[in-house]
């Protein structure tokens, strides 16, 4: 399974005095196949998110399309990409997505829920846990969670499903020496079995779990 980006661009609309339309991603290629992990650096703003989001199924490209294998993910009607989506694209979105009211494990057990067909796989998400770290945490809220820890839970989160593709914006922001190691290490562990996996990240430790690392500045690769 592969996931590729055609001439895709992103504008958005920006309000106020000097209103204008801004452009994030410009009319970029991309393919990601599997065994392979690319990391993609670049300063704030260079529009890593946006490509990102759009390789997710998340963000609509102003133009250019995003295939999975043969599929055209932004021809597919809302639910049938949601399904898709959640079944073979493994995402670690930028930031917190928690949801507070759940137990850490119900958390990582989500993606099994939200579309079920079948038992609810408890087995490989204490596993997963256990890998992160967090096993011991299991029943706990997301509330009593440091910062790190949260990246943690979402990680085990995005691996759950097995996915194909798993896309990571900053798995590891805010995350100790040790435990940058052991994210990218899980990371490197599912593009070793298979998986198509892409890395946004800051972080010095990652170039060494990469085969490819692309720099991104105002939209482009350079
Ligand atoms: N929803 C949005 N509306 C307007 N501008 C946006 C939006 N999302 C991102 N941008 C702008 O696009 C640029 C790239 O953002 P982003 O992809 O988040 O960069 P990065 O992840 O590399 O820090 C930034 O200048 C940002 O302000
Ligand atoms: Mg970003």
């Amino acid at each position: 399974m592969a996931l590729t980006a055609k001439s895709i661009r992103k504008d958005f609309y920006r309000a106020g005095k000097n209103s204008n339309i801004f452009t994030a991603v410009q009319m970029l290629d991309l393919e990601l196949e599997q065994g392979k992990m690319i990391e993609i650096t670049g300063r704030s703003g260079s529009g890593k998110s946006t490509l990102l989001n759009m390789l997710a199924g998340i963000l609509n490209p102003t133009s250019g399309r995003i295939l999975l294998d043969e599929v055209d993910l932004y021809a597919l009607d809302d639910e049938k990409r949601s399904r898709l989506r959640n079944e073979k694209i493994g995402l670690i979105p930028q930031g917190h997505t928690a949801l507070l009211g759940l137990t850490v494990l119900e958390n990582v057990l989500l993606p099994a829920v939200l579309y079920s067909n079948g038992s609810a796989p408890e087995q490989r998400a204490a596993d997963l846990l256990r890998q992160v770290g967090l096993i011991e945490m299991d029943n706990e809220k997301p509330n009593a969670l440091s910062g790190g820890e949260l990246r943690r839970m979402a990680v085990a989160r995005a691996l759950l499903m097995q996915p194909k593709i798993i896309l990571a914006d900053e798995p590891t922001a805010g995350l100790d020496e040790e435990n940058i190691i052991s994210v990218m290490g899980l990371l490197r562990n599912a593009a070793d079995d298979g998986a198509a996996v892409l890395l946004v990240t800051h972080e010095n430790e990652a170039a060494q779990f990469a085969d490819e690392i692309l720099h991104m500045d105002g939209g482009h690769f350079i």
